[in-house]
């Protein structure tokens, strides 16, 4: 049996038989091209060189504020490469301005001699940093599997209802956002929710306007 018939998927791509390599391997599947050919625009473009190089900012002309400063050095110091401190730094950045704007990622990347760069690559990677300022309380509902057998849908539709507001809605006052969420790690007292960093879970509807009037409560802090 040729290498062709053993591979009823290349066949169906009408790869031709003539293009199977020494060992049998079928030859690459051809890559959607822009108009001018390359396959991400700009790749093959030459390089600005007369563009800033990134630069690990100036502790002289950055002002970090004592706290965050001593947090962020004292998660640098939980780990032998400082690299590793980004998420903790920059989750203290984040308490303390509401996001991770520009001005507190100059601030945390001048703390830990990284370029803003670096961090962004991280905030820009992950969820939970934000990068657009966000309502001082953000509800995360899991619709996962063991939240969904247990009535998640229907606690976000709860929640949906009581703020007025659809998923990434955020609420006319500007306190609350509210998103749908994949598996927040508290399968086991499905159905759970995170209301900023803290969770809360079996929840009912009853449990989940209690969660929102504490929080309404808090307003702002
Ligand atoms: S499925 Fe909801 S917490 Fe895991």
């Amino acid at each position: 049996m040729s290498a062709r018939e053993e591979d009823p998927l290349a066949a169906q791509q009408n790869v031709p038989a003539s293009g199977y390599g020494e060992y049998g391997e079928p030859p690459p599947l051809p890559v959607a091209r822009f108009g001018h050919g390359s396959r991400v625009p700009g790749w093959d473009e030459a390089v600005d060189l007369e563009k800033d190089p990134a630069e690990v900012p100036d502790p002289d002309s950055v002002e970090v504020p004592e706290e965050l400063r001593a947090e962020i050095e004292a998660h640098m110091a939980d780990y032998p490469d400082r690299h590793s401190a980004a998420l903790p730094a920059l989750a203290a950045a984040q308490r303390r301005y509401g996001w991770c704007s520009p001005e507190a990622i100059e601030q945390v990347a001048c703390v830990m001699a990284v370029t803003p760069g670096y961090l962004d690559s991280v905030v820009t990677f992950y969820d939970m940093l934000e990068t657009e300022s966000v309502p001082p309380h953000s509800v995360y509902v899991c619709t996962n599997i063991s939240c969904m057998l247990r009535g998640g849908y229907e606690l976000l539709d709860h929640c949906k209802h009581r703020l007025g507001i659809g998923n990434k809605g955020v609420t006319p006052d500007g306190l609350f956002s509210l998103e749908e969420v994949e598996c927040i790690g508290a399968c086991s007292w499905a159905p759970a929710m995170m209301m900023n960093y803290d969770f809360h879970e079996n929840l009912t509807n009853a449990k989940m306007d209690q969660v929102l009037d504490e929080y309404r409560k808090k307003g702002t802090q």
